[in-house]
């Protein structure tokens, strides 16, 4: 969508979301706020005070929304979805894969929302036609365990003031369906999700997560959290979600960090 038209008469209701959801409303407990720092911040800090699971927190406007790896999250009311969900798992639920079961949750809701050319990047970037168009960034509630903050970016139309360097990477939807409509879905879509992950853990939802996989069988390079970079082909995920690399030296398997593609004069 062209930078040029703004979206920002179409912000999210409670009552518009409460109607797109229908019965399922009654599951979620959505707060709707015209600013925050950040709906995952919020929410955390709701979470270890109790707030109860289907906690949601919906911004029109984050003023330091935040991103994996320490990373900023841009977006602007009505260029962008960014909102945060509260839930409880029960006790010694496996939570391995969580974050790529939410991403095959989100995808399926925009797939129900007739957008086309999805994929998933692990361990859980949306993209469209190849570009960045939503995130996700599963928290841990502190000193509460099984609870966890589900937040989801989600590009409606590119900020003006995102960076050059963010924007050639990124994505945008365009205006349909509304922002009620996309929130009903996804809440919709993350609830059946979520269910079915305490039952099953991501087994449940690997296929999936497989089907859309960005990378399946692309030579790649995987900037580790924890180790050198890797270069390898993209053999998959395996039942906790972690990514399996075929290297030169052999199967690497990897928990954390970050994909790009090896292309020609990157050194493969
Ligand atoms: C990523 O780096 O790709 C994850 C981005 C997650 C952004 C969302 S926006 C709503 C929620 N609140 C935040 O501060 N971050 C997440």
């Amino acid at each position: 969508m062209p930078s040029s038209s703004p979206a920002h008469h179409d912000l999210p209701t409670i009552a518009g979301i409460a109607a797109a959801l229908g019965p399922a409303a009654a599951r979620f407990d959505v707060d709707v706020l015209p600013e925050c720092d950040s709906t995952n911040a919020l929410l955390l800090a709701r979470g270890e005070a109790g707030a109860p699971g289907g906690t949601t927190v919906v911004a029109h406007r984050q003023t330091a929304g935040r991103g994996r790896r320490g990373r900023q999250w841009h977006s602007a009311p009505g260029d962008g979805l960014t909102f945060s969900l509260l839930w409880r798992f029960p006790p010694a639920c496996a939570m391995e894969g969580l974050s790529l079961a939410v991403g095959v949750a989100v995808a399926e809701a925009l797939e129900d929302a007739g957008i086309g050319g999805l994929a998933l990047k692990w361990p859980n970037d949306l993209l469209k036609d190849g570009g960045k168009l939503g995130g996700i960034l599963v928290e841990l509630v502190p000193n509460v365990r099984w609870a966890t903050v589900i937040g989801i970016g989600l590009n409606r139309r590119l900020p003006d003031d995102m960076p050059d360097d963010v924007r050639e990477q990124a994505a945008a939807m365009g205006p349909d369906p509304s922002a009620d409509r996309l929130l009903g879905l996804a809440l919709g879509r993350l609830l059946h999700a979520m269910e079915r992950f305490a039952r099953s853990g991501f087994p449940a939802f690997r296929e999936e997560w497989l089907r859309r996989n960005a990378h399946a069988g692309a030579a790649v390079r995987v900037l580790s959290d924890f180790e050198p970079p890797l270069e390898g082909r993209f053999a998959g995920v395996d039942a906790g979600g972690a990514l399996l690399l075929d290297c030169a030296d052999g199967p690497r398997r990897v928990i954390s960090g970050e994909v790009s593609l090896r292309t020609a004069g990157s050194g493969a």
